[in-house]
């Protein structure tokens, strides 16, 4: 493509060095799009014959169907996914080919390509993202009013329902998703015609390109254009948030599916076994997520720093910013498929999240807002006695409940016979009713909300 300037041809090395086919053949069809774009546009803009803008689209629309059905080729010495089509179009139609590259830069297309495909890998996961919430929702809206232990520091701390542990997640997941719309917001400005960095002198329309290809404008400077990947790094910065919580609810169920919690059994779907022990059920699906957390996070480092130093405009570090993105995407949508999987068809063991809530003093909470309400007690006090209540029923083994109105008034005279009905796990949960709070109520009305949202009724 450039030998006229050259003596010698590249070193092995070099070719080996230079060449991005291998990955960014993940382009083509973007690659092809941004092609017939530009194309159409020359032509309807005088630049290029009526005639030789159709040969070179059909002769685009051939290549596509060859790589549709055989695959892409990957040849080294034509280093990019860009060259590589350029190069087959030429073999097909012959000099028509060269007119296409009129008007444009591999820069500017490849900053187009790639943005193409990002806008792509963000409505797959808004879609996933969307399923994984219909996921925790519908399975909040089963477990409304089932009671679990809620924890701080990993102890038990006080009920809550399970449902709205579910929904926390479906929050968390709200967020990720305005992250992603905002993104694509942001990105969603066509780099085309920004050729190398300059411009060009060719009366090019850029609204024309920019509209055919689904952007809501053309970009407002070509120098920032083509050295911009902002919206490549938007995009993992939104995939590495979501990863964290995909690895924290991964982490939970991992946490709740071991013996000694005995809270959820997976599916056997998203589970394997041991070449060993026969007994074993493994949480490798969940355990995956909370591994491909860390990578992700690595693709989001991995082209922060290389996009960190590096002057304007385009400078060849800048091909490595594909292999981070498509490593992300793929371990993200893996990720969040298994995690819906994993919602949605697992079985939550509620006799035993509500003993863990029973035995773990979780009401210890209700017994002092009990003694503030009801005898007027200051809180730091009745903490007090509650601690004292505590330790005696640890001492013994039993529950606060079980204690007898003989040992609970011997700690304070002011305790009488309706302390118990504040001490079950029930009325603790339903006593939070205040908004967001975990009586099912509120659980309810956080799962008719976001049934709304979803279109889910
Ligand atoms: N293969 C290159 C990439 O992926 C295409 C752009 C090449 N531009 C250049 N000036 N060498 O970034």
């Amino acid at each position: 493509m450039w030998g006229g300037r050259f003596a010698e041809g590249p070193s092995a090395i070099m070719r080996e060095i230079n060449a991005s086919i291998p990955f960014d053949k993940a382009l083509w069809q973007q690659d092809i799009a941004a092609s017939k774009a530009h194309v159409a546009m020359l032509a309807a803009q005088g630049i290029v014959s009526a005639t030789d803008a159709e040969t070179i689209a059909g002769g685009l629309d051939r290549v596509a169907q060859e790589y549709a059905d055989n695959g892409v080729p990957e040849d080294w010495d034509l280093e990019d996914i860009h060259m590589t089509t350029e190069s087959r179009l030429a073999e097909l139609i012959g000099p028509a080919a060269g007119r296409l590259h009129t008007a444009r830069s591999r820069n500017d297309q490849v900053a187009t390509d790639f943005r193409l495909w990002v806008r792509q890998a963000i409505d797959q996961a808004e879609a996933g993202l969307v399923a994984l919430q219909r996921a925790l929702v519908t399975r909040a809206e089963e477990h409304a009013a089932s009671i679990m232990p809620g924890f701080t520091h990993l102890q038990t701390a006080q009920p809550v329902t399970l449902g709205h542990h579910l929904m926390a997640y479906y929050e968390m997941i709200r967020r990720d998703r305005s992250r992603f719309a905002d993104a694509r917001v942001r990105m969603n400005e066509c780099p085309l015609g920004s050729a190398a960095l300059a411009g060009t002198g060719f009366p090019i329309d850029r609204e024309a390109t920019a509209k055919a290809l689904g952007f809501d404008r053309p970009t407002g400077n070509s120098l920032d254009a083509v050295s911009d990947r902002d919206f490549a790094l938007d995009y993992l910065q939104a995939a590495a948030q979501t990863s964290l919580h995909l690895s924290r609810l991964a982490e939970e169920m991992i946490l709740w599916a071991s013996q000694p919690f005995g809270f959820v059994k997976m599916p056997d779907t998203l589970s394997t076994g041991s070449s060993i022990m026969p007994q074993k059920k493994n949480p490798d699906a969940a355990e995956l997520v909370r591994g491909h957390s860390g990578r992700i996070v690595g693709c989001l480092t991995a082209l922060t720093v290389t996009m960190k130093g590096l002057p304007l405009a385009y400078s060849k570090d800048m091909q490595d910013d594909k292999p981070p993105v498509f490593e992300a995407a793929g371990l993200l949508a893996l990720s969040i498929a298994a995690m819906t999987g994993m919602v949605a068809d697992s079985t939550f063991v509620t006799a035993r999240m509500r003993q863990a809530a029973e035995l773990g003093y979780a009401t210890a909470t209700d017994l002092a807002d009990w003694l503030v309400r009801q005898a007027d007690i200051p809180f730091r006090e009745a903490h007090h006695i509650t601690g004292a209540a505590v330790k005696l029923a640890e001492s013994k083994g039993v529950a606060l409940e079980a204690l007898t109105m003989e040992e609970l008034q011997a700690i304070d005279s002011r305790i009488d016979e309706r302390v118990y009905a504040a001490l079950s796990v029930e009325s603790s949960v339903a006593a939070r009713a205040s908004y967001g709070g975990t009586a099912p109520e509120q659980v309810q009305r956080q799962v008719s909300a976001a049934r709304k949202l979803l279109g889910m009724e």
